[in-house]
């Protein structure tokens, strides 16, 4: 059901009637995803400034039986924030506060609408740097970040948001507020929740604050852009970085396809000279000079074809430019289907060979592009040139990779992309054990319907 006309008054009522939109072109960019191939429909959207409203929203809706989808950024490339029919869209980037960094702790509390750009700014601030970080920081929120348990470029040397959270507030679907940001490092009292909201993509709970742990703030940096004539080289390469290179901070893979495009689209020079298959980009960081360690580590891999390395901030940027630029490039050739899967890490040069067969196979004429966290055997693949409702390739890639021993979602998140294959990466008694917790915290199914799990109550049971 839409939004009644005396429904969007007691909103107004509660935010403010400037805060309560419902002017359709306003309200489109609220409705598709980044990526351009999930499109939803709402009637309004709610935009809460305190955690106060948030619960006020949750539990008017509640009473009333309405839906809601929960946007931060609105950066997700899963779809798990973009409306179903009859939901409300309740936007939290007003929440936007953000504390003073506590320099004893090395923690902030930040609310759900603050930027992790701004998150990484205040931490720098004051001599810390927050352990996340992926390409779009400037407008994801910490809200998103947490609900989707993002990943990124840090993961190997730091975790992912998972492990960098102390303490969160949010709002049940039950409309109860559970807050607990007192920052304590080790408080051994029970559940976890902020682990179980965490990932849990808005299905249970409105995340609207976050007590997030900081990490040294590291002055020295050092990036090698290495070239392989052969995969199985450059991922054998990720795994003697690791093991060698006590400062590694990023071990990010690509391919000649992605480069290529890249360069045409931003109009950059290619890498190197000679053209290769593919590329590692490896990153030291400390708080001395890494240079001496990475470059040692460099010259015992074996199959570099060619390297490039730089220690000053601009030389870095452009090295880091051919990887970070894949996903705007991507989004010019046409809407892609972005499957974020993991594969254990002696799988991935197998994965990588076979994937572009595998979606030919399924949708003929698809281009595939491939790039990833190699450090953490996660490999974007980005398909072309199939229609956004065309599933039998996602499936195919998806059982690729858990026939490998791997996982759908590797750090976006199961989302409405992925929602039919759950069943894929995880048993029966696990899907019941989150549909019981699902039921238990947001008992009426008010919040992100659709998302992760069906809302079929019979659909992968
Ligand atoms: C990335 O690693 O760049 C992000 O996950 C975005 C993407 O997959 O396109
Ligand atoms: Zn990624």
């Amino acid at each position: 059901m839409n939004a009644s006309r005396e429904l969007e008054d007691r909103l107004r009522a509660i935010v403010g009637a400037e805060h309560v939109l419902v002017d359709p072109d306003v309200i489109a960019s609220y409705c598709t995803d980044w990526t351009g191939r999930f499109v939803g429909s709402s009637s309004t959207v709610v935009r809460p400034a305190s955690t106060a409203q948030v619960a006020d929203i949750v539990s008017l809706c509640r009473r009333e039986a309405v839906t809601l989808t929960l946007q931060g950024g609105n950066t997700g490339l899963s779809g798990g924030a973009v409306p179903p029919p009859g939901a409300l869209v309740c936007s939290l980037r007003r929440l936007r506060s953000i504390s003073e960094v506590d320099r004893q702790s090395g923690q902030l509390t930040a609310g759900a609408g603050v930027t992790i750009a701004d998150v990484q700014a205040r931490a720098e601030s004051a001599g810390w740097a927050y352990g996340v970080d992926f390409s779009s920081r400037d407008s994801a929120t910490v809200g998103g970040s947490v609900a989707t348990n993002a990943g990124g470029l840090r993961v190997l040397r730091y975790g992912d948001t998972r492990a960098q959270l102390v303490g969160i507030e949010a709002v049940l679907g039950t409309g109860a507020v559970v807050s607990h940001l007192g920052g304590l490092t080790k408080d051994n009292t029970g559940y976890h929740l902020p682990s179980l909201l965490c990932g849990s993509e808005g299905t249970l709970g409105v995340v609207t604050a976050a007590r997030l742990r900081l990490v040294p703030r590291e002055t020295e940096r050092v990036v090698a852009l290495l070239a392989f004539d052969d995969v199985a080289a450059a991922v054998a390469a990720v795994g003697r970085c690791r093991s060698a290179l006590a400062s590694l901070s990023a071990a990010e893979l690509f391919f000649a396809e992605g480069v290529a495009l890249v360069c045409r689209s931003f109009g950059l020079r290619p890498p190197f000279a000679a053209p290769h298959p593919a590329f590692l980009l490896v990153e030291a960081s400390g708080t001395t000079d890494p240079l001496a360690g990475l470059s040692a580590v460099v010259d015992s891999l074996v199959g570099v074809a060619d390297a490039a390395v730089a220690s000053d901030e601009s030389r870095r940027a452009e090295l880091w430019r051919y990887r970070e630029a894949h996903t705007e490039a991507i989004a010019t050739v046409g809407t892609a289907h972005k499957l974020d899967i993991t594969v254990p890490a002696g799988a991935m040069a197998d994965f990588v060979a076979a994937v572009p067969g595998v979606v030919d196979a399924s949708c003929p004429g698809a281009q595939t592009w491939l790039f990833g966290h190699a450090g953490d055997g996660n490999v974007h693949v980005n398909v072309t040139g199939a229609p956004p409702g065309e599933e039998r390739v996602d499936e195919a890639v998806l059982r690729l990779a858990t026939g490998l021993g791997g996982s759908i979602s590797a750090e976006h998140g199961i989302g409405l992309a992925k929602v039919q294959w759950l069943a894929l990466s995880r048993s029966p008694a696990e899907i019941a054990a989150f549909r019981a917790i699902k039921r238990a915290l947001d008992p009426d199914g008010i919040l992100n319907p659709g998302v992760l799990l069906p809302t079929d109550p019979e659909a992968l049971s």
